[in-house]
């Protein structure tokens, strides 16, 4: 694994057009904004690293102080980071649904896959930033939770399977204020496969 200042963006997995979601929007998402969480997330780890290890010294204070700042926006940029991440990984397939162990788990769990999408997408509604579909390591099982941003409703122990970003900078060019639209074509988009790779690796693990 490369140290963290020598992390670099990662590409986009696909290159084919997707439905409905432009490419000036996953330009701007990915180039722009993705990248923006890797450099900051980067920026952030150096300066941390001098005060680890005694370069600088820096003081604590919750109310305000630059530790504060540095410790909170790690916490932000990393996940937004890694959420982007998973986020992309998701895109650039045609949405069909294969029979594979994640889409079994999926019907055993909610009953459809149809019965999950609806979940999934209405959870979307409720939320101002993610969705996330993960593998919980204390229950051993799939759960959905939302966050409102990306440093806000983690729940630690949990692996990314799929991960929805409902921030309005994922949709509104293409979409306005039609957020059910865009998450309608997010499953259109689906690569139901790379998802399930994520299943398959993470649901061995277990507390
Ligand atoms: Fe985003």
């Amino acid at each position: 694994m490369p140290k963290l200042s020598e992390y670099e963006a990662k590409e986009l997995p696909f290159d084919n057009e997707l439905a409905g979601i432009s490419k000036r929007t996953i330009e701007i998402h990915h180039d722009k904004l993705y990248a923006g969480y890797v450099a900051k997330m980067k920026e952030i780890g150096i300066e941390l690293a001098k005060f680890a290890k005694g370069e600088t010294k820096l003081t604590g204070n919750q109310t305000y102080s630059e530790l504060r700042s540095l410790r909170s926006g790690e916490t932000f940029a990393t996940n937004g980071v890694y959420l982007h991440e998973y986020y992309f990984e998701a895109l650039g397939g045609d949405g069909s649904i294969p029979d594979n162990l994640l889409t079994q788990a999926i019907v055993e769990k909610w009953g459809s896959i149809e019965s999950f999408i609806n979940f999934f997408t209405e959870s979307g509604m409720a939320m101002r930033g993610w969705v996330v579909l993960a593998w919980d390591v204390q229950l051993s099982r799939l759960k959905v939770y939302g966050c409102d941003s990306h440093d806000s409703g983690a729940v630690w122990g949990c692996l990314p399977i799929l991960v929805l970003d409902v921030y309005e900078h994922a949709y509104f060019i293409d979409y306005g204020s039609d957020r059910k639209a865009y998450i309608a074509d997010f499953f259109k988009n689906l690569d139901w496969e790379r998802v399930n790779s994520l299943y398959e690796k993470w649901s061995n693990i277990s507390r």
